[in-house]
């Protein structure tokens, strides 16, 4: 995809991951629409964003709660009315959690579905139509290299289950959207450096110099933009080495005693 002049909606995109895919991408000339709740810190990533974007790029942020339906369609008629259509949708906004199960409360659960599947899913719905209707899209997804772990990682069960569902709404969409030529890539990025691991409980300064830079994510995003028209990348992950996971999958003492 020839992505200058083409353009995008990037949710969650204020700060961490969101944010460097949209710096890229606005960076390529692609015109940008950035999301996230908080005005404050929307507003700034705006203004860094355009220091970095190409000449004559546009760069607009629109506050946003993704699990919020009525934002959702306040952003995606936005995105109509600065840009006319829409070819990129990069779905990133998410929250994290931690807990063992029984101490989750119930409304951290309901957040983490409203957020991290609903917010995909229901933003996807709203721009689909357009995109099958002029035959070309491209929906990038970030999941989460958590997927790759079965059973799911100990105090992330919730969290990581939402997000296993996603990656099997998204496979199952990539099938059904090849047939009207939009693309669906799902993104399982290991641990990245990023205020949501920084919130981690138990993440020690040696497991922390272990976590990846946000930059590996991004070449991702813009290898599943650059392949040829005729290919699409279904799943790319980008995994640590070594991830703070290893330790809650895998009891250490039991491997001792092997
Ligand atoms: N960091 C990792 O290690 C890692 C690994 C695998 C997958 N992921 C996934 O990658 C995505 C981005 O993670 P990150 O590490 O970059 O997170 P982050 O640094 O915490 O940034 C999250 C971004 O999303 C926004 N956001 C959060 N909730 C939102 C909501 N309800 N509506 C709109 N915007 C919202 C935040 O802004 P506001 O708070 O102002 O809304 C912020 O811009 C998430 O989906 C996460 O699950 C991250």
């Amino acid at each position: 995809m020839d992505l200058k002049g083409k353009t995008a909606i990037i949710t969650g995109a204020s700060r961490g991951i969101g944010y460097k895919v949209a710096e890229k991408l606005a960076s390529q000339g692609v015109h940008v629409m950035i999301a996230a709740r908080e005005k404050q810190t929307l507003d700034k990533a705006v203004e860094d964003i355009k220091k970095k974007a190409a000449s004559g790029t546009k760069v607009f942020g629109v506050v946003t709660d993704v699990a919020k339906l009525a934002d959702l369609e306040n952003l995606y008629n936005e995105a109509k009315k600065q840009f006319g259509h829409l070819d990129i949708l990069v779905n990133n906004a998410g929250v994290s959690s931690q807990y063992s199960f029984e101490k989750q409360p119930i409304e951290d659960i309901e957040k983490l579905v409203m957020t991290n599947y609903l917010g995909y899913v229901r933003l996807i719905r709203l721009a689909i139509n357009d995109m099958i209707g002029r035959k070309q899209g491209a929906i990038i997804n970030m999941v989460s290299g958590s997927t790759l772990v079965d059973p799911v990682p100990r105090g992330f069960v919730t969290y990581s289950s939402i997000k296993v569902g996603l990656k099997a709404f998204l496979k199952g969409l990539f099938w059904e959207m090849r047939d009207h030529g939009i693309k669906i890539t799902s993104i399982l990025p290991g641990v990245v450096d990023t205020d949501l691991t920084g919130k981690l409980q138990d993440i020690t300064s040696e497991q922390k110099d272990r976590l990846m830079s946000a930059d590996a994510v991004v070449d991702m995003v813009m290898f599943a933009l650059s392949v040829p028209s005729n290919a699409c990348p279904l799943e790319l992950a980008v995994i640590n080495q070594q991830t703070p996971w290893t330790k809650p999958v895998i009891d250490f003492k039991q491997e001792q005693a092997k």
